[in-house]
């Protein structure tokens, strides 16, 4: 496992200034915490609604991290003792019995009282993934997968030995503007690292790659990251769900998916609003055309005239063509609401939370908007 070891490894941290009355700081005292982070023998000071992530980098603590949004699964820790308050996060990376298990996410994690916590891997039971690197690549192709996708191609030395897994993703920071994660649409040994950009309406960094971005660019490459990779010890049965640019790292599963089991079977969906969102749909069909055991099937959300093609929302049409999926892995990818939808109808269909791998692609709430939170205490629950 690989650590930030600097602040900056990292996305800028969610902080406000307040200014406060003697009074008022007062009471911000009394519920400021300290949390011992037991793996580097040293207390600190977490603030009032600062994550436990935070305050360790803050306090120049070689602590796990990735995406700062509860998406990777990096900061994974053991709360040995003490409560945490949550910050929402994405449910795939710590499931409801690893939470029950006491563990936690250091950067959701907003202590209720004094704490005690480890990232120790074998605490908690974290796979081995492939080191977390940071380099600069430059831009080698800009290309429109629709009207508001981009496929950017990055080329860099380091990429000769870049070890990802298909379906984990990168903080990529373009120009200095704030990191966000994308994931990768290649597969480690290409040439080429490859991703689906689409444009976030009133989005920085997306309008940046969008409006401004040319061939030639430097972009800082930090990564892999991420817990929704492709398991090829699975020979079973594989559903892959894709909404919109969520397609990029369903596009590097599959295809590693055929690159081990070639038989495997496998059922592509991918949700898009319209016609015009399609992309990629040449190579699914050319794929499908040389392994028989792969259906792709697009379905439109909102289509404008009357389509011949699958129309409706991904989960009804999930829940349509399946009695049930046992012994299946499925992977999803997409806005945050088609992950959720499709997981509740997956769990119907017999796929449970071990079995399915999704990244929801969240975006950062802007840095003074509160988060909702939810209470933890040592031991779960
Ligand atoms: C694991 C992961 C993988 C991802 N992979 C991809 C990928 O392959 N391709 C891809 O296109 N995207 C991907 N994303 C999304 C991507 O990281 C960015 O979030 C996205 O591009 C938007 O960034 P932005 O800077 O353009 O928008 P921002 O400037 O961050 O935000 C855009 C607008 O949305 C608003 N906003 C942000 N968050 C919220 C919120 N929670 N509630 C309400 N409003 C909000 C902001 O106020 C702003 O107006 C991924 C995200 C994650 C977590
Ligand atoms: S850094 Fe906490 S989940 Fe990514």
């Amino acid at each position: 496992m690989s650590h930030a070891t600097r602040r900056d490894a990292c996305s800028p941290p969610h902080r406000v200034t307040i200014h406060r009355s003697r009074d008022e700081n007062r009471k911000v005292k009394d519920v400021m915490h300290t949390v011992r982070i037991r793996d580097v023998g040293k207390d600190i000071t977490v603030g009032e609604g600062q994550s436990i992530l935070d305050a360790a980098l803050e306090n120049g603590i070689d602590y796990p991290c990735g995406c700062e949004i509860g998406a990777c699964g990096a900061c994974k820790s053991l709360l040995i003792s003490g409560a945490v308050d949550f910050l929402p996060y994405t449910k795939s990376v710590l499931p409801q019995a690893e939470r029950d298990g006491g563990l936690i996410l250091a950067c959701c994690a907003v202590p209720r009282s004094d704490c005690e916590v480890t990232f120790a891997a074998e605490a908690v039971h974290q796979e081995a993934l492939p080191p977390v690197r940071e380099f600069i690549a430059h831009v080698a192709g800009i290309e429109d997968a629709t009207h508001d996708i981009k496929i950017v191609r990055l080329v860099a030395p380091e990429l000769a030995d870049f070890t990802f897994l298909a379906g984990q993703f990168a903080t990529l920071t373009f120009d200095g503007i704030g990191g966000r994660e994308y994931s990768m649409a290649s597969l480690a040994g290409a040439p080429l690292l490859e991703f689906h950009i689409r444009r976030v309406p009133g989005g920085r960094v997306s309008g940046h790659v969008h409006d401004r971005l040319r061939v030639g660019d430097a972009v800082t490459v930090r990564g892999p990251l991420g817990t929704a990779y492709h398991r090829a010890d699975h020979q079973g049965p594989l559903i892959a769900l894709a909404g919109g640019s969520g397609l990029a790292p369903i596009k590097a599963i599959v295809e590693r998916a055929l690159a081990v089991h070639p038989d495997q079977r496998i059922d592509v969906y991918f949700g898009a609003r319209d016609e015009a969102d399609i992309y990629l749909e040449d190579h699914f069909a050319a794929l499908a055309r040389t392994h028989t055991n792969l259906r792709y099937v697009p379905v439109l959300s909102e289509p404008g005239d009357a389509s011949p093609r699958r129309t409706g929302f991904l989960a009804d049409a999930v829940a349509a063509d399946f009695t049930a999926l046992d012994g299946a892995k499925a992977y999803l990818a997409g806005p945050p609401i088609m992950v959720e939808t499709c997981e509740a109808v997956l769990e119907r269909l017999g796929v449970g939370p071990g079995d399915r791998h999704a990244d929801a692609f969240v975006t950062r709430p802007p840095r003074d908007e509160k988060r909702p939170v939810q209470t933890q205490r040592a031991g779960g629950g």
